[in-house]
């Protein structure tokens, strides 16, 4: 069946490796379980014979497929045909060359780029995802869908949801989500289930509830949402000339991020539109820092798809027995049991990729320069500055090295721990507020103390 279509899906086990149309819905193999990933047959897609030709696509921005920041890049992730094509805007992001941040962590003039994916319409990359999911759920003809999140999916899902006219119901842990993200899901129209507890128990239970009652499920474990996130990385390239950078720094959450953009620099390389592939770093939460311990201390490989189960699995009963639940105030990465683990296996391999953790304070410390410096992000975000910091101090990445770290959430999703930083005065770069009587004369001279 595969050679006659332009896209298909394809279990990612090797021993299992079925195939099933792009017309069909299933959010894990319906063969053995595993994850599920896109395959094209790209001979039988025109693909642009340059990277620069996507870009002339500025130029016909009218054509509604022209200005989404996703669909521009169509024929690289080439699933559905063009009716069932789903767009608010997507991928209106920009990366931003910044130099004052540069000098500031001991980089050099011109090497740190950020790309802000809080410029989405929902606020967060995740946009780039649902595009591409709410388009084949249209195909599918899905009536009704259901997320678990730790806000940004479910704000994205809520958004597109109520765009496509599809049913809607977020599950989030109760207590787990930023304020402003809670919100969204209730302004969007969202059915909001909170369940008491983490992230991890809602992924458990939605893929549950999506089963039994025939729902089309729209976490990362959905194949079509990782094609979407992959034009992040085909913007950072528009963004340098359509160069490529030596390091992509990405937090690391349910790991569909780092597993798309694996996947979109492998695919990239083997049509010949780069000649080579950057690095790729991934930046856990100490608090949540599951894929720093498998892949750094217990040496959990993709091994060419032989993913040696068992390491993992123990893990995960130790997590079980010690009843551990993850704690970060980087609340969108507060995941110990990341659904696309193997997939970021995959990824790592062929980005020569590497992985660290950091903790809550260098991840507001971080979070404070990026807003003093640059546009803002949410705290999970955050954690690429504090993770290029570490890795700088390392040498592991050289200060003349060209870096984009990707900045996944705005700054507004998560104010409270915004202000909590800044009010309390506890942190580094904190800057306080400063009380002062309704007098013009004390006024002025608190302003003329500094
Ligand atoms: N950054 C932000 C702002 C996020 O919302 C998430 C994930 C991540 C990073 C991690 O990305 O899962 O691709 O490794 N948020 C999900 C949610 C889990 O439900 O909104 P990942």
């Amino acid at each position: 069946m595969a050679e006659n279509k332009q896209a298909f899906q394809k279990c990612i086990n090797p021993a299992c490796g079925a195939e099933f149309e792009c017309s069909e819905a299933f959010f894990k193999c319906p063969q053995c379980g595993d994850l599920l990933d896109i395959k094209y047959n790209w001979d039988k897609i025109a693909v642009p014979k340059k990277l620069s030709d996507f870009g002339k696509r500025w130029t016909t921005r009218n054509n509604r497929l022209d200005f989404s920041g996703v669909w521009r890049f169509r024929e690289l992730l080439n699933f559905c045909p063009d009716e069932f094509k789903v767009s608010i805007g997507e991928g209106q992001t920009l990366l931003q060359q910044n130099d004052m941040l540069a000098e500031f962590i001991g980089m050099e003039k011109g090497s740190l780029h950020l790309q802000y994916e809080g410029l989405n319409p929902s606020g967060s990359f995740k946009d780039n995802g649902m595009t591409a999911a709410f388009s084949h759920a249209k195909m599918v003809g899905a009536k009704s869908c259901a997320c678990a999140s730790t806000g940004n999916t479910s704000a994205a899902v809520a958004l597109y949801a109520h765009h496509c006219g599809i049913k809607c119901t977020v599950f989030i842990g109760s207590g787990r989500i930023a304020f402003g993200k809670l919100s969204q899901a209730m302004d969007y129209g969202a059915k909001t289930i909170q369940i008491l507890g983490d992230f991890d128990d809602c992924m458990k239970q939605v893929q549950a509830v999506c089963t039994k009652l025939g729902l089309y499920l729209l976490n990362s474990l959905n194949p079509f949402r990782l094609e979407g996130q992959k034009t992040i990385m085909y913007r950072i390239l528009e963004g340098l000339g359509w160069s490529v950078p030596d390091w992509i720094v990405v937090p690391g959450g349910n790991l569909g991020n780092s597993s798309a953009f694996g996947k979109a620099f492998g695919e990239l390389k083997q049509l010949g539109l780069i000649d080579r592939i950057p690095r790729l770093a991934i930046i856990n939460a100490t608090g949540a820092d599951t894929l720093c311990e498998l892949v750094n201390n217990r040496k959990l490989k993709w091994n060419g798809g032989e993913v040696d189960e068992k390491i993992y699995k123990d893990f995960y009963a130790e997590l079980t027995a010690k009843n551990f639940s993850p704690h970060t105030c980087a609340s969108a990465i507060e995941i110990s049991r990341p659904v696309n683990l193997k997939k970021c296996l995959r990824a790592i391999e062929i980005c020569n990729g590497i992985v660290r953790a950091v903790s809550d304070e260098a991840i507001t410390d971080a979070k404070a320069l990026i807003g003093k410096y640059g546009l803002g992000c949410e705290p999970a975000s955050a954690a690429t500055i504090a993770g290029l910091g570490v890795l700088l101090a390392e040498k592991v990445i050289k200060p003349n090295e060209t870096v984009a770290c990707v900045l996944t959430g705005h700054c507004l999703k998560d104010p409270n721990v915004t202000v909590n930083y800044h009010k309390e005065g506890a942190g580094k770069y904190s800057n306080p507020p400063t009380e002062c009587p309704n007098d013009l004369e004390r006024i002025i001279k608190l302003m003329s103390q500094d």
